[in-house]
């Protein structure tokens, strides 16, 4: 089975539905996404975009909080570009129809939050529920379009590459490899569909899955960095993964963030015996960058032996928490716990992937037609550890920029048939054995899966040390190696998929982090535990041979 269009999305978070309703304005537009259209990062993000918006602010303080965050890896070019092409993004979604919070009493100005590592107010937002907000005003928009197909359980399972290899000694190089789109499993139909395309823009989102405890959304398996690196992309800065100082703690909240802009409204970090303590470990306090605070963390429950520290804003203005931050009242209440008059119990969990499939300004990946965006791209904005909000924010500016590339050359490519592509699998007897066949364990699958999100959790955490991340690379190394001997004669399906992608996403992550000697933002590991410049200010590149 086979489906023709000119761009193949694949994922429909923000990135991915900014960049398709400009693209369908061209041509024809297949979005694939693996669940339901809403199960996105983005449909869960809560704080905001960072722009520079205030009286008070200024692009080159936007710049050099983001540098600061960034421990001295973030692209300046990037981080330049980026924020000061922040106002003409938000402007588009406002065009679009988002609705941000105004400030109160002025109609005109935007209500501007706070978050850690920003020295202003910058943050936009929608309530705490921005994200929910403007996904839904993109869906709207990418669902009304007669040029956008959105296909819904529809998983990507590898790209479709067409390569030039050549033999140099005795190491086959692939050269100048082309994207011609994706082989998706309809999971309805259990069949697997070549969806040809002249470009290919990944935006499947992070990789939170990886870890035990993650705020993440179940899809976040890293589908998009993984088969990126199959395919020959480089991939970088993998070690730098960004935990969220605080996530909910409460056996039966699965992954519900706390707000960042909690504690950008006055809420401070206690122990159990309600000792204020991030004064301890940086003089901006709760609101130094987020890799500070969750280590700071991390070392009060290791010191104390405590399953929790507690976020406290009951001394705010009851009615100005539930206007603010609705939906955090709301949930927490669910579980018993009133934010007006109690602390929250909050723990970190991995959030972000600083790291990502490497791209240049352009959202170019070094594969030729595909491309990447979001927290599925490296651009170089982030560096060691992401700002705050800034998310958002790349999506945005990366998607119009990936849009605007595209345009130079659609005319000219999109009068070129597409190529007739091979079907999933050339051995017709496997073909459908692994379609349609039975032989999957899948206690193996759940078995792989909780043992590699533990490895991850207790050896490739917040502070790492050589030793550890020495054990889980043997372990995972020896995993991944199985379930790709499983994976080639099992039925395919998503939890093996998924599984697959996991596991090569695991492995690069502690690869990247041995080879980083250094602690810098995110990468804290207890054998070095200082910066050095003179080895390691560069990007930790990792590309298939
Ligand atoms: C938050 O609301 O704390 C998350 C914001 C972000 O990750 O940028």
């Amino acid at each position: 089975m086979s489906l023709e269009t000119d761009f193949l999305i694949i994922g429909s978070g923000i990135a991915g539905l900014s960049f398709a309703n400009k693209a369908a304005e061209l041509g024809r537009v297949v979005i694939v996404t693996k669940k339901q259209k809403k199960d996105t990062s983005t449909n869960l993000a809560q704080g905001g975009i960072a722009t520079v918006m205030g009286k008070d602010d200024s692009f080159d303080l936007h710049i050099k909080d983001t540098l600061n965050s960034g421990d001295g890896l973030c692209h300046e070019d990037i981080v330049e570009m980026v924020v000061k092409e922040g106002p003409n993004a938000l402007d588009e979604l406002i065009a679009l129809g988002t609705r941000f919070n105004k400030s109160e009493g002025d109609d005109e100005a935007f209500d501007l939050g706070r978050e850690g590592g920003h020295s202003k107010r910058r943050i936009i937002h929608a309530g705490d529920i921005t994200g929910q907000e403007i996904e839904s005003v993109l869906l709207a928009k990418a669902e009304a379009h007669p040029n956008i197909q959105i296909l819904e359980n529809s998983l990507s399972v590898d790209l479709i590459i067409e390569s030039h290899s050549m033999w140099r000694g005795d190491v086959l190089w692939k050269m100048d490899s082309k994207c011609w789109g994706a082989y998706v499993l309809d999971e309805e139909s259990k069949k697997v569909v070549s969806v040809v395309a002249h470009y290919t823009i990944l935006s499947t989102g992070g990789c939170g899955k990886v870890y035990l405890y993650t705020s993440n959304p179940d899809i976040a398996t890293g589908d998009g960095i993984a088969m990126a690196y199959r395919a020959g992309s480089s991939v970088s800065n993998l070690e730098f993964v960004q935990f969220h100082p605080t996530v909910l703690y409460h056996p039966n909240a699965k992954n519900f963030l706390i707000s960042e802009a909690v504690r950008g409204e006055g809420g401070i970090l206690i122990d159990r015996h309600g000792n204020p303590f991030m004064g301890n470990y940086h003089p901006l306090k709760d609101l130094a960058c987020r890799d500070v605070v969750a280590r700071a963390i991390d070392s009060e429950l290791k010191n104390s032996g405590d399953d929790s520290v507690f976020l406290d804003i009951s001394h705010k203005d009851a009615d100005f928490l539930k206007g603010r931050f609705p939906n955090i009242y709301n949930k927490c209440l669910s579980f018993g716990i009133d934010i007006t008059k109690e602390p929250i119990p909050v723990v970190p969990a991995a959030h972000y992937m600083c790291g990502g499939v490497s791209t240049d300004e352009w959202g170019r990946t070094d594969i030729d037609q595909l491309y990447a965006i979001g927290e599925t791209a490296c651009t170089g904005l982030h560096g060691a550890n992401r700002l705050a909000s800034n998310s958002l924010l790349e999506a945005v500016v990366f998607s119009k920029r990936v849009f605007i590339k595209c345009s130079e050359d659609f005319d000219k490519r999109s009068k070129n048939s597409l190529p007739i592509v091979s079907e999933w699998l050339f051995d017709k007897d496997k073909s459908e054995h692994r379609q349609g066949g039975t032989n999957n364990e899948f206690v193996l699958i759940a078995h792989d899966w909780d043992i590699i999100r533990r490895i991850m959790w207790n050896y490739v955490g917040i502070v790492r040390s050589n030793r550890r991340l020495k054990l889980a690379l043997a372990h995972l190394s020896h995993i991944r190696e199985e379930i790709e001997e499983h994976y080639n004669d099992a039925f395919l399906q998503r939890d093996m998929v998924e599984l697959r992608n996991l596991a090569l996403l695991g492995e690069l992550i502690v690869k990247s982090a041995l080879l980083r000697k250094e602690s810098r933002g995110l990468n804290f590991n207890v054998d070095y535990p200082m910066r050095d410049d003179e080895k390691y200010n560069k990007d930790t590149v990792l590309k298939l041979k």
